[in-house]
This record gives C-alpha cells, sequence and structure tokens, in this order.
C-alpha cells in the first residue's frame, strides 16, 4: 500500500515535471492519453478526435485565419475573442453606432451582422501522407532540388488526393520536414457578428494589462456561422440558415479549483522550441533588443499623440494595439530567457546530444551539426539584425515608408511584367488607399519617421548604411519628406499616380518620400537579402537534420512535439499559479472584485460600465457566482499556448467548457522558444463571467438558451 502510493507519488512528480508541448489531435493514443488520465481526463483520445464518430476537434474551428473558435450550440453559435473579433466590431461601428465603446448584442438572428471576408474552417480529417510526400526525394543528389520535388508533390497531392468539392486539401510540414501531414477541411464563409461587450469589458487593461497576470479581460466575442441548406459552406446569402455543427461544446459552470485537469485545442500559430543555443543568444541578445526599441520609440510617438486627441486616438487605437502587443511579448520573452538561462541550458542539452551523437556511431551523419549551427549563426548576424531593422522600420511602423515600398513594388512589377501588370496594380493601390488614409495622420508619422531615421542611421550596421544616411540629421530629412512629399494625402498620392506608367514613374522617382524608401530598400534587397536568404536556407537544412537526429536519438516514451505550425493541437495541464518572483506568489483565480480595484473612471484603459459596477454592488451573479459569492473572472493553467491560440476553449476533465483561452502570462511569453512549466502559463476568462455578461449584463437570454449548460448538482 506504502510502495503503491509512493509508486503513485513518482509518476505524478514525472508527470507534473514535464508538462507543456502542443500535439496533433489524431496521435493522442500512447503516451499522451496515458498522460492526461494521469493528470485526471475523465474522456477518451476517441472522444477528442476521431473520424468515425463526432468528437471534440468537430466543435473546434480555426477563426478567420489567425485564432481560434468553439462551437456552443447546434444553431452555430461560435465564441472567440473580443480582440479576434476586434477588426469586425470597428468595421460595424460608426459614431452612431459606437459597438467598439457600447457593445453589440443581436436579441434576434435577424440582426446579426455579415462580415465581407470572415471565415471559419472546420477540419474533417487528419493523416500522415509523409511517404507519398518524400517519394522520388531522396534519390535526388542536392538541396534546392529535394525541396522542389516536395514542393511539386504537395501540390499534386493537394489536388489528387480524396476529398468532396466543397472541401479543401492541404498538407503541412511538422518537425521541420520530417514529417508531412494532410488535413482536409471545410471552409465556411458567411459569419456573422452576434455580440460583443463593450471595450470596457472585452479590453479591460488594454495594454498595460496585456500579457500580464493578474487579469481582469472580458475578452470575448460570439459570431454565429450560416450555410447553405445542405449545411455547406456558401459565400453571404440571406437564403442561409444557421450551421448545424457535427458537435457542440457543453458549457460547465461547475467552476474549476487548483490542480484541476484542463486542456486547450486550437491553432497555436509559431513556436521553436528546438532552436539551438546560437539562435536563441542571437534572439536575445540582438534581434529583439533591436525590434524593441524601434517598437518603443515608434509607439512612444504615437501614444502622445493619442492621449492628446481623440480623433487620433480612434485613428491610430487598432495599429497601436497591433504592434505594442508583440513589443511588450518580446520584452517578457527577452526577460524570461535571461532569468532561466535558456542558452546556458540548451547549451547543456547540446552537450548531451552530442554525447549521444558519438555514442550511436552516428558522427558522419549527425557529429558537425552543432558546429555548422555555430558557423552559419555567427555569419548571418549582421545579416538578420540589418532585416529585422528594415522590416520594422520601413515596412511596419514608419506609415509612409509602408506606403512608399507600395509603389516601389509598383516600379518592380512595371519592369519585370510591364505595362497592363503595372495599370491593374496601380488601380487596385488607389482603391485600397482610401483606407489607409483615413487612419493616417502626417504630423504623428512625420515624428516617428525622425525617431526611426535616426536608429537606422546609428543601428543599421556600419557595412550595409547607405552613403546618404551616415551621421543623418533626422529632424531636417522629416522636414522636407513630409513638407515636399506627395505621399502623405489622399489627394496628393492621387494625383501622383496619374498619367501612363512613364509619367507616373518619372513622377514617383522625383518624390522626396519615395526617394528615401527606395534607397533603403535597393540596400536591403542588393547588399542584405541575397546572402541572408543564403545562409538561412542552409540553417533550416541543418535545422531539419537536427530535428531528425533528436528524434532519432530520444527514447520513444520522450516528449518531443512538432513546433506549432497553424495547425490543429491538444495541449494539456492543470490549473496552477506560480512564483514569479522570490518571495511572490500568484493565485490561479481572479473575481470581479479586481475589476473595481482597478478601475479608473474616464480612463481609456481601466474604465468600468455602470452597470457592471451595480451588478457588482448588488452581487447580482445569477448562477453565475462562485461558491465563495464572487464573480470568478480569468484563470490559469500549465497549458502551453501561443498566439493563434486566442479564442481557444479550455476544456474540464470531461471535455465541457471551461474558460476561452486569450494570453500569456508574463513571465512565462519565452514559452515559444523555452518552456518552463514553474512559470509558463496560459490565461482564461472563466466562462461564467461570459455567461453573466451575456445574460446579467447583456440580457440576451436569446443566446444562453441556445446553450447546454451544466450547473453544479443542487444539495440539499
Ligand atoms: N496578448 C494577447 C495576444 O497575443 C492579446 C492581444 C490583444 N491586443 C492588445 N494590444 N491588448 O493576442
Ligand atoms: N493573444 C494571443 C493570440 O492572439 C494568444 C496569447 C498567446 O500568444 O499566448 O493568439
Amino acid at each position: 500500500m506504502k510502495f503503491l502510493r509512493l509508486l503513485l507519488l513518482f509518476v505524478f512528480v514525472q508527470v507534473s515535471a514535464q508538462q507543456g508541448g502542443m500535439w496533433i489531435p489524431s496521435m493522442l493514443k500512447g503516451m499522451n492519453e496515458n498522460e492526461m488520465k494521469t493528470l485526471g481526463m475523465k474522456i477518451t483520445a476517441e472522444q477528442i478526435y476521431s473520424i468515425n464518430k463526432s468528437n471534440l476537434k468537430d466543435a473546434v474551428p480555426q477563426f478567420d485565419g489567425g485564432c481560434t473558435a468553439e462551437v456552443i450550440s447546434d444553431k452555430g453559435l461560435i465564441l472567440t475573442n473580443h480582440h479576434c473579433g476586434f477588426d469586425a466590431i470597428q468595421n460595424h461601428s460608426s459614431v452612431d453606432h459606437d459597438y467598439l465603446t457600447n457593445g453589440f448584442w443581436a436579441y434576434k438572428m435577424e440582426d446579426e451582422l455579415p462580415n465581407k471576408g470572415m471565415v471559419v474552417t472546420f477540419i474533417i480529417r487528419i493523416e500522415d501522407v509523409t511517404p507519398k510526400v518524400l517519394e522520388g526525394v531522396s534519390a535526388l543528389p542536392n538541396e534546392a532540388d529535394k525541396q522542389k520535388k516536395i514542393q511539386e508533390n504537395i501540390s499534386t497531392l493537394n489536388k489528387t488526393l480524396p476529398k468532396e468539392a466543397w472541401q479543401e486539401n492541404s498538407i503541412r510540414t511538422f518537425y521541420d520536414g520530417n514529417q508531412y501531414i494532410l488535413f482536409v477541411t471545410e471552409t465556411y464563409k458567411d459569419i456573422r457578428l452576434v455580440g460583443a461587450p463593450p471595450s470596457s469589458i472585452g479590453k479591460f487593461g488594454s495594454d498595460t494589462d496585456n500579457w500580464v497576470w493578474p487579469r481582469h479581460t472580458g475578452d470575448f466575442s460570439m459570431f454565429r456561422i450560416y450555410a447553405d441548406k445542405n449545411n455547406r459552406p456558401a459565400e453571404y446569402s440571406t437564403e442561409n440558415v444557421p450551421y448545424k455543427p457535427k458537435y457542440s461544446l457543453p458549457i460547465s459552470i461547475k467552476g474549476v479549483k487548483e490542480n484541476d485537469f484542463t486542456m486547450v485545442m486550437g491553432y497555436p500559430g509559431r513556436t521553436q522550441e528546438y532552436l539551438p543555443s546560437a539562435a536563441v543568444d542571437q534572439i536575445v541578445n540582438t534581434l529583439n533588443p533591436a525590434k524593441i526599441a524601434i517598437r518603443d520609440a515608434a509607439l512612444k510617438v504615437q501614444d502622445g499623440f493619442m492621449r492628446k486627441d481623440n480623433a487620433i486616438k480612434i485613428q491610430y487605437a487598432s495599429k497601436y494595439a497591433g504592434v505594442a502587443n508583440y513589443w511588450k511579448k518580446w520584452m517578457g520573452e527577452t526577460k524570461g530567457l535571461k532569468k532561466s538561462n535558456a542558452v546556458a541550458m540548451k547549451q547543456k542539452f547540446e552537450k548531451n546530444f552530442q554525447e549521444k551523437v558519438i555514442k550511436a556511431g552516428k558522427q558522419a551523419e549527425y557529429g558537425n551539426l552543432l558546429a555548422d549551427f555555430d558557423k552559419n549563426y555567427t555569419n548571418i548576424k549582421d545579416y538578420a539584425l540589418a532585416r529585422d531593422i528594415f522590416t520594422e522600420i520601413a515596412l511596419r511602423n514608419t506609415e509612409i515608408l509602408t506606403l512608399g515600398y507600395k509603389l516601389y513594388q509598383l516600379e518592380q512589377l512595371y519592369n519585370n511584367k510591364g505595362e497592363q501588370a503595372f495599370n491593374d496594380r496601380r488601380n487596385n493601390l488607389i482603391n485600397g488607399l482610401g483606407d489607409f488614409y483615413k487612419d493616417f495622420n502626417p504630423n504623428v508619422d512625420q515624428k516617428v519617421f525622425e525617431q526611426l531615421m535616426a536608429f537606422y542611421s546609428s543601428n543599421y550596421p556600419k557595412q550595409f548604411l547607405p552613403a546618404a544616411y551616415e551621421n543623418l540629421n533626422a529632424v531636417s530629412l522629416a522636414n522636407t519628406v513630409f513638407t515636399q512629399s506627395q505621399l502623405v494625402s489622399y489627394d496628393k498620392i492621387k494625383v501622383l499616380l496619374s498619367g501612363d506608367s512613364k509619367t507616373v514613374l518619372e513622377n514617383i522617382n522625383k518624390d522626396k518620400g519615395f526617394e528615401v524608401i527606395k534607397t533603403m530598400a535597393d540596400n536591403y534587397l542588393k547588399n542584405v537579402a541575397p546572402k541572408y536568404d543564403e545562409i538561412n536556407l542552409k540553417n533550416i537544412a541543418t535545422q531539419r537534420t537536427y530535428m531528425k537526429a533528436i528524434l532519432e536519438l530520444s527514447p520513444k516514451s520522450a516528449r518531443i512535439f512538432p513546433d506549432a505550425n497553424s495547425t490543429l493541437r491538444v495541449t494539456y495541464g492543470k490549473v496552477k499559479g506560480y512564483k514569479p518572483n522570490d518571495g511572490v506568489t500568484y493565485e490561479p483565480f481572479t473575481y470581479l472584485d479586481g475589476v473595481i480595484e482597478k478601475y479608473v473612471p474616464g480612463d481609456y484603459e481601466f474604465d468600468v460600465p455602470k452597470k457592471l459596477i451595480d451588478l457588482y454592488n448588488a452581487k447580482d451573479y445569477g448562477r453565475y457566482g462562485a461558491s465563495n459569492g464572487k464573480m470568478p473572472l480569468a484563470f490559469i493553467a500549465t497549458n502551453h499556448t501561443t498566439g493563434g491560440n486566442s479564442g481557444s476553449p479550455a476544456m474540464d476533465a470531461n471535455g465541457n467548457l471551461i474558460g476561452l483561452n486569450f494570453d500569456r502570462v508574463w513571465e512565462g511569453t519565452m514559452s515559444d522558444i523555452y518552456y518552463s512549466p514553474d512559470i509558463c502559463r496560459n490565461i482564461m476568462v472563466d466562462i461564467r463571467y461570459v455567461l453573466f455578461i451575456v445574460d446579467k449584463y447583456a440580457g440576451a437570454e436569446n443566446l444562453i438558451k441556445e446553450m447546454k449548460i451544466i450547473s453544479p448538482k443542487m444539495k440539499k
């Protein structure tokens, strides 16, 4: 008995020490299923993924390319994050109907709002097709030919592998090119907005609280999928009907406790868990610091204007949030990688790897991988830095340069493809630019330009820096550009782009703004990109062999998951607090009380709607309040998530919906590169808070009635 208990304890310690990983749902049987059961899961791998019966994966589509959603009613109602629906909510908003500020609720299906271009994609089937993709590849002499053959095979297979007419085939690579998996999918195209809380709930805490625990954001919005009368995907039509899902998630409002099992399903975008120490070192000490400094400068300028001028605040809110999100993430990541000694840990792993290679007698095949990495990462360093600086300054954060780059591409297009292609692109450009100028303020951008060009001049690697920008007076250049360039307004650029190709190209080449981007882009494309691509290809090939070796030389039971690649994954763990720093412990739960504590009347990040305060004061939580009398708001767990997992369902041991994933904790944002079970946590909004807002705050009982809600058993 005692022995058994010890054994169980041992198993438990092993499992809890080893969490992390994002797993392929069709391959959970064996190690993962056992581990999940040890952690408390009550359902089977078959109930998560199978091709015969309906299962959890049928309720978890990808939302509009970049996020995740879950089906929560048999009428195609889906739930995702507020920040995933943000653009749609903004698009439907005007001064008269400001849904961003006030929220939006459809109390009848007729009121639901269509969203042009929005899609939701379900997975029908997952199948390993590695042998088919690699057919005829190994016989080829060199890397470039191999890659070409693989791409050809993939595109043929995507066309020829069996699927229904309304489905898509999509083959994706796993383990850096060591495995290929087919996803058969169905993409629904008529997606309508059903509900969104005001931003003061859905985006509460905004950028100050972003990536931070403890958190109090009601980050959710609701949409509905519409289908044709055969329940198949169709373009928007008034004839369409609510989609009948194969499965919809039951919702549990029983509540969660610390150490309860949880799992998250969704579409994590990108991780790099198997990078060598040389690459991590470069991210920590060279690339992240440069990217952070650039965004830091741009954001400071924008924030200054936004705080003084409400019109600018509206123009820049969405752009600012997008730039700030990764700016902040990189800071947390850099800090976390340093604090956890990720580089040293990787080096230790590599030493061990090298020993295994020798033991296995595989020196010829794998003995040089690490030396190759060292050499190539050293060689690529300045090119990689130049690439990041160019991208961040010219293609992302200085609007006039980003716009100018479109004209630069127009010129290239003319040179390569001629008049017709030029005309088509020019017309598209002019049509599309209205949206750009609606949210463009030249005064803001001039100051950003000034800051970032100064950064460019002093930080772009000297050996590449264009002579014109050595010892640059950025203030005077900014002044020239913003007083003389035609790129600063819609009216002016329309004139600049009119006439035949010869006239247009002559005129843009006289433009002061265009001159800047052309100098930078020519420099980058001639002096940096070719060499960067050349070394990068070597790193990609080395990484593939390194991954192959890791898989081959590790014991069968090792937990080696494929890096995220925007395909459906399952991650699991436990509800758990953490210790961010010496002497500090974070609890895993937050409550509505915290919203009231953070409340700053009128503040753009921490204002609270009056009705929510009233509900709080009356403790009017309906059936959604916790047994301690409080209104639960968010919780954290050890699930291994990343960008793309936004909106992912968090489920309990029975596969019932208990929350909605929306972020990670500050100290754990490094988990894309180095996951540590001690401090990496994902943040979820408690489903009880979501339902409380829908029911008590918005009074949208019509939506509550559609859901299958599991309540705690009433004890007498
Ligand atoms: N950090 C979360 C994610 O990566 C939330 C982002 C929402 N945007 C923001 N700037 N607050 O998507
Ligand atoms: N907010 C992120 C997203 O949009 C998820 C958070 C994360 O990166 O972990 O997907």
